[in-house]
Order: structure tokens, then C-alpha cells, then sequence
């Protein structure tokens, strides 16, 4: 077999100036896998990550240190990625190509410590990806786990070139499993929504939160990691709810209020926050949909008569229909959809109103 070339991303993109201290670490390409619908998010958060460059999409280069791209909040992987100019993945096979392979993905094995690997590819059952599988085995000293492996390694073609991309997972969970979460809940929020939500709906240190049916308390924790708010407060009906809450918020070393109370009756005084932000019950995993057709619109009256004269509130749901009937029936909001997400097998919308 005739020899490759040097994979295309061991090559500098740039000449630098001479002294530049980022001339003394290679740069890495890089890609962000992002939650279908919140790909804006995860680019706008990328923008502001010193050091990245040539970014295209969710793509970029960088060389910097690999583990401030595992704090990014908007996307759910980050993946080092290298091309080998192969027609088909069995050119993975071939000997140099495996060496370079093998070293490639030992590299992301240093930087996350992963335990296992699994293959993600099309036709990831056939003979070809059982054979990079066994040697990948020996290679790496890891062993293979199809379902669960923590190194995961997606095989592409490119987009830009007639080769294959390898991508390597450089974490061995998913961005998205936050080390704060300790407890987790049926219905549980997504933490890259949550922190979606609370980017699209503006951040500001002088708003009063209020999370009205806070469950596991998603939104409050990754709120309050985001920066400082005048007031913040979440509660919930259900007290395995709260006590989940608490230990969550306590594993983030936030000192935020939780109460069991009822949304819809806090006994608080009109305009008592400025951003009130809600995952309403979605009448599947938690809540149905009759008591959902109750709920929702007391629920818009009474966030209404909370929220501030020029305060916000953002919903997430699942109950489109009914959100969306209720938004042309209420007068007193005026609503724009923020976006449309896939997430867990389910495609909720989120809103973000304002008082008219
Ligand atoms: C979709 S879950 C919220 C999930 C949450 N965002 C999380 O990440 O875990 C909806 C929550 O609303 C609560 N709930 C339903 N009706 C309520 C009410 N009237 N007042 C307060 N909480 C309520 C339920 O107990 C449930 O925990």
C-alpha cells in the first residue's frame, strides 16, 4: 500500500511571530457536538474562548490547554479531530495508519483518563470495525465496550476532502453530565438547555430569579455558575423535588432558597422578579395533559402578576399546542420563540415573554 500523507491536522494552519507564547503548543483541530437546535448557542460560546481560531461552524483550531474547552456549558462534546487520506475506513488498517491512529487517540486517553472505547461509525457492526476494534484493544491497553465506552471515537468521511476524520471524544462523559449533579429526577432537565435558556434570555447581576417548579434544579444551579443575580429563589411542590434540589445546588457550593411551596400560590407581592424561567411539567414523564390544560394558563396569570414591569419570563414545553393557544388567547405577554431543541427523544420549545 502506497504511504500516506501526514494526516492533514498535524500541519500548523498559521506561520506565527516569533515570541508569541502559543507558538510553544501545537495547535489541534477541534470539533463541538451541539444539541440539535442549540448549535447558536454553542458557536457563541465558542467565540469568546481565548486562542480558538479558524472557526468554521462548530470546528476550530486551538492551542491552548485542552481542558478549558471541557468547561464550555453550550455544547454537549467536545471532540479532538484528525483526517487520514483514506478512501474507506479499512485504510485505517494499514500499519502506519494504525500507529498514527493508535498515538492519536492515546493522546485524548492522557487528557481524560477514559477507561474504555467504543466505535461510532456507519456499519460500526461490520468486519472492517470489528478488526479496528481489536486492535485498537491491544493498541491502547483498553477494552472495548460498544454501548458504554467512556473514548468515544466517531469515524467520518470528511466534509472537506475525499479522506476520513477520526474524532475523539476528550472527555469520558458527555459536557452535559455536570460533576454537580448529584441527584437526578424523572424529567430532568438537560444542563446545555438550562444554560441555553438562561444565555438567550439574558443575563443580568441586578435580576430577581425566580425557577417556579424547579425539579432537580437545572436552571437554578447552572444560573447561579453563570454569575451573580440580586436574588434567586426555586420551588416546587414535590419535597423529593426539593431535597433534590438542595443537594445539587450544595454539590455546586451554591447557597441558593428552595422551598416546597406551590408556584401558583407563593403569597408573594406582585413584580417580585425580573426573570422568572420555568420547565413546566410537559405531560409526559411528569404532569398529563388535562392537568396540563389547567395549569398552564393559571400559571401565565399568575407569572404575570410575579414578573416585573419589565421583567421576562422564558418556558420551556413540550405542550406546544397548548402553550401556543394560550399565548393567542392571554392578552398581557407578547412571546418570541428562542428555539427548538432536540433533546432525550423529545423536541421542546422554548419562549421568551414580556409584559405588553
Ligand atoms: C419538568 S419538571 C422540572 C424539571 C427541572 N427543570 C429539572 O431540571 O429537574 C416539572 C416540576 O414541576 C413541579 N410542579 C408541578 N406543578 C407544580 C406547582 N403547581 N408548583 C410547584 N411545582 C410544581 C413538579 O413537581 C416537577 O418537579
Amino acid at each position: 500500500m502506497p504511504r500516506s500523507p501526514h494526516p492533514r491536522s498535524s500541519q500548523p494552519q498559521r506561520p506565527r511571530r516569533q515570541g508569541d507564547h502559543r507558538a510553544r503548543q501545537p495547535a489541534h483541530e477541534y470539533v463541538l457536538e451541539a444539541l440539535p437546535g442549540l448549535e447558536e448557542v454553542a458557536a457563541a460560546e465558542l467565540a469568546t474562548v481565548p486562542l480558538a481560531r479558524d472557526i468554521r461552524g462548530l470546528r476550530f483550531w486551538y492551542p491552548g490547554e485542552p481542558e478549558r474547552l471541557t468547561r464550555l456549558r453550550g455544547a454537549v462534546a467536545v471532540y479532538r479531530v484528525r483526517a487520514w487520506d483514506v478512501p474507506r475506513p479499512r485504510g485505517l488498517l494499514g500499519h502506519q495508519q494504525l500507529g498514527e491512529l493508535a498515538a492519536f487517540l492515546e493522546e485524548a486517553v492522557r487528557l481524560g483518563g477514559h477507561r474504555s472505547f467504543r466505535l461510532a461509525a456507519a456499519g460500526r457492526e461490520s468486519s472492517v470495525m470489528a478488526r479496528l476494534a481489536d486492535e485498537l484493544q491491544t493498541a491502547l491497553n483498553l477494552p472495548f465496550d460498544p454501548e458504554e465506552g467512556e473514548l468515544l471515537i466517531r469515524l467520518r468521511p470528511q466534509e472537506d476532502g475525499p479522506g476520513w476524520e477520526v474524532l475523539a471524544r476528550i472527555t469520558p462523559r458527555p459536557l452535559s453530565a455536570r460533576a454537580w449533579r448529584v441527584c437526578n429526577l424523572g424529567g430532568g432537565l438537560n444542563a446545555t438547555v438550562a444554560f441555553a435558556l438562561h444565555r438567550l434570555a439574558g443575563q443580568r447581576d441586578e435580576d430577581r430569579i425566580f425557577n417556579p417548579m424547579s425539579g432537580s434544579g437545572t436552571l437554578l444551579v447552572e444560573r447561579t455558575l453563570m454569575g451573580p443575580s440580586a436574588a434567586m429563589v426555586g420551588v416546587d411542590l414535590d419535597p423529593r423535588a426539593v431535597e433534590c434540589a438542595r443537594a445539587n445546588l450544595q454539590a455546586a457550593g451554591r447557597d441558593v432558597e428552595v422551598a416546597q411551596v406551590d408556584a401558583l400560590h407563593t403569597g408573594l407581592p406582585a413584580r417580585s422578579f425580573d426573570l422568572i424561567v420555568s420547565d413546566l411539567p410537559w405531560g409526559d414523564a411528569i404532569g398529563d395533559h388535562r392537568a396540563n390544560a389547567a395549569l398552564y394558563p393559571a400559571f401565565l396569570t399568575e407569572m404575570h402578576r410575579l414578573c416585573s414591569r419589565q421583567g421576562r419570563l422564558v418556558v420551556l414545553t413540550h405542550e406546544i399546542r397548548l402553550f401556543e393557544r394560550l399565548l393567542h388567547e392571554q392578552t398581557g405577554w407578547h412571546a418570541r420563540e428562542l428555539f427548538q431543541v432536540y433533546s432525550g427523544g423529545h423536541h421542546p420549545k422554548a419562549y421568551l415573554l414580556g409584559k405588553t
